[in-house]
């Protein structure tokens, strides 16, 4: 049975270093709180205009790339996760073909926000499993530093984010031992408001009362990106982390467990879990439900804050590199996030 497998990894996060100190600069905030809340510490930021989502991405691939053994000209489909793309559209996955000289292959961008990297992984195995291709580039990267409301009234969401991309190459293997066991994917939109970001969209849902001939040519210019919605921060992040937080402890064991369970696994054969790093407080939680030791869940929110896309390969590349993943471990991906989407993939490294 062909499966796919992470022939190469790589990870990249930008040089500027973020403390929650530097942050009270903007905002009322604390170290303090912010430590106690979510665990972060620092988080990094991309370079103002020299970095981008997608060449953050470009940086991570090419480690991945080289890891694999073979070059950018060998890739034949890559599958790009971020909800901080670089344009409205294009998306993302394009100008990684473009930055790396790629051949004319196939680029999809997923927008599954925190779990866009495992929805994305999920995609390219199945592209792998069904012998459409051999080596597929799968990133997740993130610039959230530039769309973040660093006034005291954003403070709930620009705390938690940080930037930074990872990436992974997948290919296929016959081996029994090793490789994607399986993926499973969730969403439910009933509360897709509460963790969103409105604007620009094409919701119009503020100018719905009124019918389209009441409003005059600058007006219906301005339906998509208005001076109001600027003036009223409704072009930023919108979260509300309460409601978020008592879904996600409910939502994340629940799809370990059903990836566990699919494969005639339990809790104490997993090496490791590599939960999405939305906040310390939730993997605890997870932990304690799962009853897993701290050795086995990998945690690096403090040092990156939540990456939303770029998390979980970026914690799954780091725990490689430290030695917590050997050949033949069991390995758990799991994320929960804005839609409300999660998702899960067990594999075995
Ligand atoms: O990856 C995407 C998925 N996202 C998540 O999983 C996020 C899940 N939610 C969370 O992680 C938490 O809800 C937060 C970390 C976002 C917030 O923590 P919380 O314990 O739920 O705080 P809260 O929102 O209930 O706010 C408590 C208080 C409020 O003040 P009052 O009303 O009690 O006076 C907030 O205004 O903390 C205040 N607050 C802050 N204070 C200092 C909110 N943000 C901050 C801040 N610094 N950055």
């Amino acid at each position: 049975m062909t499966r796919s497998r992470i022939a190469g990894i790589g990870m990249y996060v930008p040089e500027q270093v973020v403390t929650n100190q530097d942050l009270t600069k903007y905002m009322e905030t604390s170290d303090a709180w912010i430590q106690e809340r979510t665990g972060i510490k620092e988080r990094r930021y991309a370079h103002r205009t020299e970095e981008t989502t997608t060449t953050m991405g470009v940086e991570a691939a090419k480690i991945a790339i080289e890891r694999a053994g073979i070059t950018p000209q060998d890739i034949d489909f890559i599958v790009f996760a971020t909800l901080s793309p670089d344009y409205y559209f294009p998306g993302c996955g394009v100008l990684v073909q473009r930055a790396m000289k790629m051949k004319e292959i196939g680029a999809l961008d997923v927008r599954n926000q925190c779990s866009g990297f495992v929805y994305a992984l999920s995609v390219a195995d199945q592209f792998i499993r069904g012998g459409m291709y051999k080596n597929v580039l799968v990133i997740g990267s993130e610039k959230h530093s530039f769309g973040l409301d660093f006034s005291t009234r954003g403070r709930n969401v620009s705390v938690i984010f940080g930037d930074g991309a990872g990436a992974v190459v997948l290919q296929p293997t016959t081996s029994d031992n090793q490789g994607i066991l399986s993926t499973h994917l969730h969403s439910d939109g009933e509360s897709a408001e509460i963790l969103a970001m409105y604007n620009p969209g094409t919701h119009a849902n503020h100018w719905m009362e009124q019918s389209l001939a009441a409003f005059d040519e600058a007006e219906i210019g301005q339906m998509f990106m208005s001076h109001e919605m600027i003036d009223k921060a409704q072009n930023f992040p919108f979260m509300d982390g309460p409601s978020v937080f008592k879904k996600a402890v409910v939502k994340f064991p629940e799809v370990i467990m059903e990836a566990l369970d699919a494969n005639g696994c339990t809790p104490a054969d997993l090496k490791l879990l590599i939960p999405h790093q939305a906040n310390l407080r939730i993997a605890q939680f997870v932990q304690q439900k799962l009853g897993l030791s701290e050795d086995q869940v990998y945690n690096n929110i403090q040092k990156y804050g939540n990456t939303t896309a770029a998390s979980v390969p970026l914690a799954l590349c780091e725990a490689w590199q430290n030695g917590k993943i050997q050949e033949g471990d069991l390995v758990c991906l799991a994320a929960f996030g804005s839609g409300f989407t999660w998702a899960s993939a067990l594999l075995k490294w």
